[in-house]
């Protein structure tokens, strides 16, 4: 799957998320070194801090279908462009990258950019 589809999906999920708190919906696709992509939609709850963002929703579904190696992941939201991954989705990602690495797709002015995750979360901590 290329990158652009990779964030149609990720805005196709974005339509699913539960967000009515922050009105703020996300939606992730996350590529597996198996070729195979998961999507994810943020969920909030009215106890604010139990909010599961997009990324870590994507990165469950990868989990649960025997994933344990990520390529990539596109972010998308309607409300903002260069939508990246907030810090704990950050290292959620490095738990999973794949040996060569992760990318972070995101939609600017209807294009994509494309950030390494090394970029995002340098020196990175890891048992
Ligand atoms: N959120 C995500 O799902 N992913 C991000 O990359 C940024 C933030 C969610 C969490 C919360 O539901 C809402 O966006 C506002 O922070």
């Amino acid at each position: 799957m290329t990158y652009e589809e990779m964030i149609k999906k990720a805005k196709e999920a974005s339509s699913k998320a539960y967000a009515p708190y922050s009105k703020f919906k996300v939606g992730a696709c996350v590529l597996a070194e198996s070729g195979n992509t998961y999507v994810g939609c943020n969920f909030e709850n009215s106890s604010y801090g139990m909010t599961i963002c997009a990324e870590r929703n994507a990165v469950g579904n990868a989990i649960v279908n025997g994933e344990l190696k990520i390529r990539a992941v596109a972010i998308y939201s309607p409300n903002m462009d260069n939508c990246t991954p907030c810090g704990a989705c950050r290292q959620v990602l490095n738990e999973f990258k794949s040996k060569n690495g992760l990318d972070v797709i995101v939609k600017i002015n209807d294009k994509i950019k494309i950030y390494t995750l090394e970029e995002l979360l340098p020196e990175t901590f890891n048992l």
